[in-house]
């Protein structure tokens, strides 16, 4: 028998990539398949409570098993800002341009370029919940680098790499990341 599980996203792509690695045992639901089409609560101060958060909303409004994640940027000079407020750095109607913008004016002068890539994973299955976390760590450059990928990725150069997340195709960037990393830690729990 299957089991079904609901990723609180409407990402097709993400959630293609995550029910191939997860094969036949499970049937993965996005929100849009489970009728939800209300924004999800994200009003935390971590990245552990906002993920805990979509995932609780959705177990106790929708009736489904579920998973929600949650990503960040996390600066050590800037004692792990942006964080959970990575997306909205530079002001609420801010682009991700500007949320660069703002963080190589923040980070100007400071010697200390040293940040990582952070994602939480909440998996709520009958009530139960576990936690998963991946983490890249790396540099933060002066100047952008690199056209592919999205948010800080033309500023982050991940350890042992010289090359920003800008640079590398998807694949690259897919089999290194904060984000693979947390959901192969699920993966391997649920399988
Ligand atoms: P989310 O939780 O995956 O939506 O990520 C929140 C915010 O963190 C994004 O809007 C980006 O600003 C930043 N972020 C998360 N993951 C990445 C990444 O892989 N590259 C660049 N920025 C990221």
């Amino acid at each position: 028998m299957k089991t079904t599980l609901c990723f609180a996203t409407n990402n097709a792509h993400k959630l293609e990539e995550i029910q191939a690695i997860l094969g036949g045992t499970f049937h993965l639901l996005s929100l849009k398949d489970i009728n939800c089409n209300e924004e999800l609560p994200e009003t935390g101060n971590t990245l552990e409570a906002n993920s805990l958060q979509k995932a609780q909303y959705l177990y106790d409004h929708y009736q489904v098993n579920c998973f929600a994640d949650d990503s960040g940027l996390e600066v050590n000079a800037l004692n792990g800002e942006p964080g959970v407020y990575s997306a909205r750095y530079a002001g609420e109607q801010r682009s991700h341009s500007d949320n660069i913008n703002f963080l190589l004016k923040n980070l100007s002068g400071k010697s200390d370029r040293s940040a990582q890539f952070r994602t939480v994973i909440t998996l709520i299955q009958n009530g139960e919940i576990c936690q998963f976390e991946g983490v890249i760590k790396g540099q933060i450059i002066e100047d952008l680098r690199g056209t592919d990928g999205f948010g800080y990725d033309p500023v982050f150069k991940p350890e042992g790499f010289e090359r920003t997340f800008a640079e590398m195709s998807l694949e690259e960037k897919g089999k290194i990341s904060h984000r693979a990393k947390a959901f192969e830690k699920l993966v391997d729990f649920l399988k």
